[in-house]
């Protein structure tokens, strides 16, 4: 469950281009996240919290890692937090990727891109220790703004593309899909365009994509983050029902 907590900064430092990795430390969210779930940070000076993904988590130490890039304000403020400072967060928040219905001798595919790229990273870790097998695909604006490349090659196989050809496959993450070996199932977490042309690659594929598009309220009282569905309700709520859906569950 949810909760209101306090975590301190163990340490924050750039690892890519306006690309921060920050080490927080928490007993409660340790021990009840799962992969696929965010923490809701309170920033000083900003009313509304900011979804951030938890991206890891060592249990033993009671640590959370975190990675955010600058693009406004609140970000901004968020990476000049000191370390010993406290983070404000709600979490651990949203409902998480599916995976306990997966055998150990599947393989899986993650697709991610940019900010998208996250929590693919606790994810895949949590499904390789459960004995599937991960491969990835993740992409980048370009050379500068590439991180964890070699976190996730731990993994598995791992396919870096950039939009721009300056590292790695040049184009889309849908242009390397047919690089890949014969999957079971796919995650995605990235911009909304991605998660359309990721699940109109893979039609008859089980997919589950991961939302990362604004958030207001966060607790399903201002709609500003609704999705429509296929089903009779006709829409959900990111902040409520997600941030995961099923592929063949929502419209985009
Ligand atoms: C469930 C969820 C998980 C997320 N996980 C991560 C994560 O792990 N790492 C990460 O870096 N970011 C993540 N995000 C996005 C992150 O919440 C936003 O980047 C952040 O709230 C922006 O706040 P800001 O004050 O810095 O920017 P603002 O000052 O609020 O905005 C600056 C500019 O960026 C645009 N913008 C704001 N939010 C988004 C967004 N979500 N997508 C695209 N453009 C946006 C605004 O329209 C504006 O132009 C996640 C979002 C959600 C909903
Ligand atoms: S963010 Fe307000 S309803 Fe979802």
């Amino acid at each position: 469950m949810m909760k209101k907590e306090s975590l301190e900064v163990m340490s924050s430092r750039e690892i890519a281009k306006e690309t921060i990795e920050m080490v927080l430390k928490n007993a409660y969210i340790t021990e009840h996240a799962v992969p696929g779930q965010f923490l809701h940070i309170s920033i000083v000076g900003h009313t509304l919290r900011r979804p951030i993904s938890i991206a890891a988590i060592n249990q033993k130490e009671q640590l959370i890692t975190i990675l955010f890039k600058k693009i406004g304000s609140g970000t901004t403020a968020l990476a000049a937090y000191p370390v010993g400072s406290s983070v404000d967060a709600l979490g651990p928040s949203g409902n998480g990727f599916p995976i306990h219905d997966l055998p150990t001798d599947k393989r899986i595919l993650l697709i991610g891109g940019g900010i998208g790229v996250p929590p693919l990273y606790y994810l895949g870790t949590t499904l390789k220790a459960q004995g599937v097998e991960v491969q990835t695909i993740i992409g980048f604006q370009s050379k500068e703004y590439v991180f964890y490349e070699e976190a996730f090659k731990q993994l598995g196989e791992t396919y870096v593309v950039t939009n721009d050809g300056t590292y790695g496959y040049a184009g889309y993450v849908t242009d390397v899909v047919n690089e890949v070996q014969a999957f079971d199932r796919y995650y995605s977490c990235g911009p909304a365009p991605m998660l359309q042309a990721v699940t109109k690659e893979f039609p008859k594929k089980v997919g589950y994509i991961s939302f990362e598009e604004r958030m207001g309220c966060g607790v399903g009282a201002c709609l500003a983050c609704v999705i429509e569905t296929n089903d009779a309700a006709g829409y959900k709520k990111i902040c409520q029902d997600g941030p995961v859906f099923a592929a063949n569950e929502v419209s985009i």
